[in-house]
């Protein structure tokens, strides 16, 4: 329905001029710079102004310097030939997005769009790099407005609407255009790679716009979006400020909270090397670390501040006692006790209640409560929560969905992928037997927020977080052969590089397995190698 409500917006020239030029130059490497240098000149698309095209080398060191500052990237390596084609397309008459098409000479067929992060507003170029690098013909846009910040939400609901779905789908149409356009023949399949509200995209082009994408890969979605902005929001009223008796010094976290959980829950995957394999199988329970009345504040816990850890891993759930999000997962302490229960308030929570739920920028965060919760998930602007159970549509025309969530989570809690699957199937009436024809998701042991972390988490993710192009060891690849062979992926393997530095070589690898299984240690041989593991019911 909504491809239908904003596709008469998009009117393209497909003909003309564009096509019989290409016509008369045949493809070929010697043709490939002056034919972008042309392209910008050429295009013709309705509602939108194309900046410029530029034939970029192989090596560049590309400079970005109108890349927005809080966006943090200043430059971008380019490690294939390309042509980078830059243009605003008007979603309304009070919006619209910037985007890139980065096309590579050495062009597969295949296409790809890429996706966003936070509340941001930021074309994620590394992705860009990446996509183009393996011959995608691949997009990217600003989600609707430019930095970090959900401020832009302020007054202007039409952003806002960019940023729920249209940002994506708008950059989807017009990229398979210049596509088409530009190479002179329609792309082959086409592919979508996005993680945290990137992940939250693809699901979003999932649920409303199946025709989209043949192969969705969607990292620890943000999905359940107005739920999930209640949940980061809550441990603040729960942790309190730095100076406050319930507060939890970040040291505390990072060794004696982190060290309890691993004592109560490492061997749960039969193996302890400080990695859960699958954390929702670790009740835990801080109140071992109760100081006695002669015990040292730093390796003891006082009853607000073990009250405070049992809450941080309790459900977040309304005054009725509903659902509202999952907890915490353990695991992720360390790094959720520096960004998330650091005695602030999560900045992305305080834009999306002032700007997106109530237009009050006087809202304030350490007040939120349940009324808040019910608040969000019933105001919804534009469907952003993104939980829609049936996908058949995607099933119905072939198209397939690679969903991953890292088991270290800091951020997004890995226990609410679970909670969607089962959502899936319950509203489709599918055993996950069923919903492997089309729908695998798989818990990524060690792996933080979209990356990095303790364990093997490079599964090729992202350009950073690479180690090898086989399809194995390579979820954008997985889903490449998934769609072009037929060859669907029953394991994830992960690297872990020395120290997690990729120039200090392989660690030890590691095969992660496809929900509803998990990962466990045989009990003998080398646990550094896949085979010593299963995975089990
Ligand atoms: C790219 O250029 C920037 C700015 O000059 C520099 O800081 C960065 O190290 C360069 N990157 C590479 C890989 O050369
Ligand atoms: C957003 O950034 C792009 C460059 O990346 C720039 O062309 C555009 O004018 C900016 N838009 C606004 C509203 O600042
Ligand atoms: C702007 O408004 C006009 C008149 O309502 C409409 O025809 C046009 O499609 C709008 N432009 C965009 C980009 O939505
Ligand atoms: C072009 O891509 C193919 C694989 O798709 C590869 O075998 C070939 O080496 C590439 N050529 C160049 C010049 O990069
Ligand atoms: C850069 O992003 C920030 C945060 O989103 C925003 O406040 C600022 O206006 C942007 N700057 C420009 C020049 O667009
Ligand atoms: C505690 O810290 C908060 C902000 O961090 C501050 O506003 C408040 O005044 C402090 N309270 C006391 C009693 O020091
Ligand atoms: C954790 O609690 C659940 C629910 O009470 C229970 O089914 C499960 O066995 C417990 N897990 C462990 C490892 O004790
Ligand atoms: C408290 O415990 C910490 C960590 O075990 C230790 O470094 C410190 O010396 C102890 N302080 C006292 C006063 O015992
Ligand atoms: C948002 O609040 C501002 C300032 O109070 C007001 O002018 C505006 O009309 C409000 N917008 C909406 C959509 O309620
Ligand atoms: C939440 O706080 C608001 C005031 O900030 C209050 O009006 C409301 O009743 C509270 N809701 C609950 C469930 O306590
Ligand atoms: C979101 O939270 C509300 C309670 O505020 C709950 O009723 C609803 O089921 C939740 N939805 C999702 C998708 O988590
Ligand atoms: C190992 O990693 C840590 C931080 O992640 C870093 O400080 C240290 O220099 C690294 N060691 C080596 C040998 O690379």
């Amino acid at each position: 329905m909504m491809f239908t409500m904003w596709s008469h917006l998009l009117l393209f020239n497909a003909g003309g001029a564009l096509a019989s030029a290409l016509q008369r130059r045949p493809m070929s490497t010697d043709g490939f710079d002056s034919k972008c240098a042309s392209v910008a000149s050429q295009l013709q698309i309705e509602h939108a102004t194309v900046y410029f095209s530029e034939y970029i080398t192989a090596g560049t060191n590309l400079s970005l310097p109108d890349n927005n500052v809080t966006c943090a990237i200043p430059n971008q390596v380019v490690p294939k030939d390309i042509c980078r084609l830059a243009l605003y397309v008007a979603t309304s008459n009070r919006s619209g997005i910037n985007m890139e098409a980065w096309l590579p000479s050495n062009w597969t067929g295949r296409f790809l769009s890429t996706g966003n992060g936070g509340l941001g507003g930021c074309i994620q170029y590394e992705d860009l790099a990446y996509g183009s690098s393996l011959g995608f013909a691949t997009v990217g846009a600003n989600n609707g407005h430019n930095g970090t910040s959900g401020g832009a939400f302020n007054g202007n609901s039409d952003i806002l609407e960019d940023f729920a779905y249209r940002s994506i789908h708008t950059g989807v149409v017009v990229g398979k255009q210049i596509t088409q356009n530009f190479y002179g023949s329609a792309h082959k399949k086409s592919y979508y790679l996005g993680c945290s509200t990137g992940g939250r995209q693809g699901f979003k082009s999932a649920q409303d716009f199946p025709e989209d994408f043949d192969g969705i890969v969607a990292g620890a979605p943000a999905i359940a979006f107005d739920n999930l902005t209640s949940y980061s929001g809550h441990f603040y009223p729960i942790v309190g400020t730095a100076n406050s008796s319930t507060f939890v010094p970040t040291n505390l976290w990072s060794t004696l909270i982190h060290s309890d959980i691993m004592k109560q829950c490492d061997m749960l995957d039969n193996y302890a090397d400080g990695i859960l394999e699958n954390p929702s199988m670790c009740n835990y329970t801080a109140s071992g670390l109760l100081c006695g009345s002669s015990s040292n504040s730093s390796d003891c816990l006082t009853q607000e501040q073990v009250n405070t850890v049992n809450q941080v891993f309790s459900p977040t759930l309304t005054s009725d006692g509903s659902l509202v999000y999952p907890r915490m997962q353990p695991g992720s302490e360390a790094l959720a006790s520096l960004i998330i229960y650091n005695g602030a308030p999560w900045v992305y929570t305080t834009e999306f209640f002032r700007y997106a739920i109530y237009n009050d920028s006087t809202w304030d965060p350490a007040t939120m409560n349940s009324t808040d919760y019910e608040n969000a998930a019933r105001i919804n602007p534009f469907n952003i929560q993104t939980w829609k159970g049936d996908l058949s549509a995607v099933q119905n025309r072939g198209a397939k969905i690679l969903h991953w969530h890292g088991q270290m989570d800091s951020i997004i809690s890995s226990e609410n992928s679970p909670r969607y699957y089962e959502h899936v199937s319950e509203t489709m009436g599918k055993s996950p037997e069923e919903l492997d024809d089309f729908y695998r998701f798989f818990r990524v042991s060690g792996t933080e927020h979209c990356g990095m972390g303790d364990g093997a988490s490079s599964i090729g993710q992202d350009i950073s977080s690479y180690a090898s192009l086989d399809p194995s060891e390579n979820i954008l690849m997985a889903m490449v052969d998934w769609i072009e062979k037929g060859v669907a992926p029953e394991t994830v393997t992960g690297t872990r590089f020395k120290n997690g530095t990729q120039s200090l070589g392989v660690e030890y690898k590691r095969a992660h397995c496809r929900y509803p299984r998990s990962n466990r240690y045989k009990g003998q041989g080398d646990p550094n190698s896949v085979e010593n593991w299963e995975c089990v019911e």
